[in-house]
């Protein structure tokens, strides 16, 4: 059941744009509706006319919107990993965990987690009070790295497990022929393992975002009726099929907007397309979000339901 709809594409297509009037038009057809900013250079509550935060802010009936805060998540996630690790590993006091922390914040990845953490608090704390739940997201780089965040993480923590067994099994081992053993001390059954415990709990959080993702998402791209913007879309297209997230409709956005020749590549031509006028005169408010034709694409969405 497909409960929620990202807007994926390139930087300027129209990602806030299609996403903020689908929304709409889903909200004056009496649904309750939360869309969520994911771009850390917010401009959803300019094109919604109202301001946001990090909580939702009721824009119209039925219509609800927040922007999240991503530099605060990277706190959180930084802390609650620090407070894990600490708890977990209380007896090694030579690990400098606040240099460690300070380090992490500006590794890679950890703006993806803190992104996917933000989508999990939606999804498990927000998302019930709607029946829909719309992402704006960022240009397509960092939108395709926190999709495929789950499929690659699911692969670290299954290592990792076999890796954390081994260990216990070892453990097992030495206890048993040496109860004397230092090790004798130290947790070997897997049920009362700390560490083996917070795989087990990553790895349920990361499916429950696969399964957004994959199966509870109607994923749409946004294309401008130009080649860049196709072929940008066509690289998105892989990268979905590659992590197996299906591609579910094509948004060509500033239908048009210029003369010059463009084409969809046939790859994209499998997937239902629907169009939207270029209004040369600008969209300053929601009435004029609500003249974009989404009927169509909010039909497809809702059939997929
Ligand atoms: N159908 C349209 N007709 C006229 N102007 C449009 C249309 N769609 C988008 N625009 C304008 O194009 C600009 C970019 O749109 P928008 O901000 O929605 O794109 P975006 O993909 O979200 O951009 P970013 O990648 O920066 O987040 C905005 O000024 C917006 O008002
Ligand atoms: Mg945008």
């Amino acid at each position: 059941m497909k409960t929620n709809a990202f807007f994926l594409g390139k930087g300027g297509v129209g990602k806030t744009t299609t996403s903020a009037a689908f929304a709409l038009s889903l909200a004056r057809s009496g649904k309750r509706v939360l869309i969520a900013s994911l771009d850390p250079a917010h401009n959803l509550g300019d094109v919604l006319g109202t301001s946001l935060t990090d909580t939702p802010t009721q824009v119209e009936q039925g219509l609800f919107a927040l922007e999240i805060d991503l530099n605060s998540w990277v706190e959180r996630y930084l802390k609650e990993s620090r407070d894990e690790m600490k708890a977990i590993y209380s007896y090694n006091l030579t690990l400098n965990l606040d240099s460690f922390f300070d380090i992490m914040k500006y590794s890679p990845g950890t703006e993806e987690y803190a992104m996917l953490w933000a989508i999990e608090h939606i999804r498990c704390e927000l998302a019930d009070a709607y029946d829909y739940v719309v992402y704006d997201t960022p240009p397509t780089a960092l939108s395709l790295r926190f999709l495929a965040m789950p499929a690659i993480s699911n692969m670290w923590i299954m290592e990792l497990t076999k890796l954390r067994e081994h260990i216990l099994r070892k453990r097992s081992s030495i206890t048993r022929i040496n109860p004397e053993s230092p090790v004798a001390s130290s947790c070997v059954d897997k049920d009362d393992d700390k560490v083996y415990g917070k795989l087990g709990s990553i790895k349920r959080r990361l499916a429950g975002l696969a399964s957004l993702f994959g199966k509870e998402s109607y994923m749409a791209v946004v294309l401008n009726p130009d080649a860049l913007s196709v072929s940008e879309g066509l690289r998105i297209k892989d990268e979905l099929d590659r992590i197996h997230i299906p591609l579910s409709g094509l948004c060509l956005n500033k239908r048009g907007v210029s003369t010059t020749p463009w084409s969809l590549d046939k790859r994209l031509a499998s997937s239902p397309l629907f169009e939207f006028e270029f209004l040369p005169v600008g969209l300053h408010n929601r009435d004029d979000l609500a003249r974009l034709d989404t009927k169509g694409l909010v039909a497809d969405f809702l059939a997929t339901n």
